[in-house]
């Protein structure tokens, strides 16, 4: 199952076409109360977690994708929640980040797995995208995901 939070629209096109690919659904997590630009960046710097509307129920899932843009260098308190509240054991974890600069992203590898310690996943891959500002052309995606998936 792919598991995304996605506030513009980018992340949620590539969690769409690696569900495709995957073969696999996709479920959108939704913040209980949404989030101002400054508040959220504010709250994944401070790696603080916020409530959910509802979370997929993966226990017949062995194969998880959680997809997140990058917000302040971090993942999102959407997706900081979904981690804190799951115990992903015997499952295999990967993680796709959406962000808007080329540079970073092994820094924000580290925070993803660092976020996912201890929590009893095995890791699979671990990849961020830089998104174009006009959006991910869903070729380009597609090709980039079968390529590095
Ligand atoms: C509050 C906020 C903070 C962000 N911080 C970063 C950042 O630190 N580094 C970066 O490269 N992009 C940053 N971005 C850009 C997003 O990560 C990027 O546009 C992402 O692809 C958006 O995904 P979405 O359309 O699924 O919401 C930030 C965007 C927002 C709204």
């Amino acid at each position: 199952m792919v598991i995304y939070y996605s506030s513009t629209g980018r992340t949620k096109a590539a969690a769409e076409e690696l569900a495709k690919l995957k073969g696999t659904t996709a479920f959108e997590l939704r913040l209980a109360k949404p989030l101002g630009k400054a508040v959220g960046a504010v709250m994944a710097l401070l790696k603080k977690a916020a409530p959910l509307l509802a979370s997929p129920d993966i226990s017949k899932e062995p194969e998880l994708y959680l997809c997140s843009p990058v917000w302040a260098g971090q993942m999102t308190p959407a997706m900081r929640q979904f981690i804190a509240e799951t115990n992903f054991t015997g499952k295999t974890v990967s993680v796709l980040l959406t962000c808007a600069a080329a540079e970073g992203h092994e820094r924000y590898k580290l925070g993803v797995l660092e976020a996912l310690s201890g929590k009893g996943a095995a890791i699979g891959f671990v990849l961020v995208f830089a998104s174009p500002k006009e959006g991910f052309d869903r070729e380009t995606l597609r090709e980039h995901l079968t390529e590095l998936t």
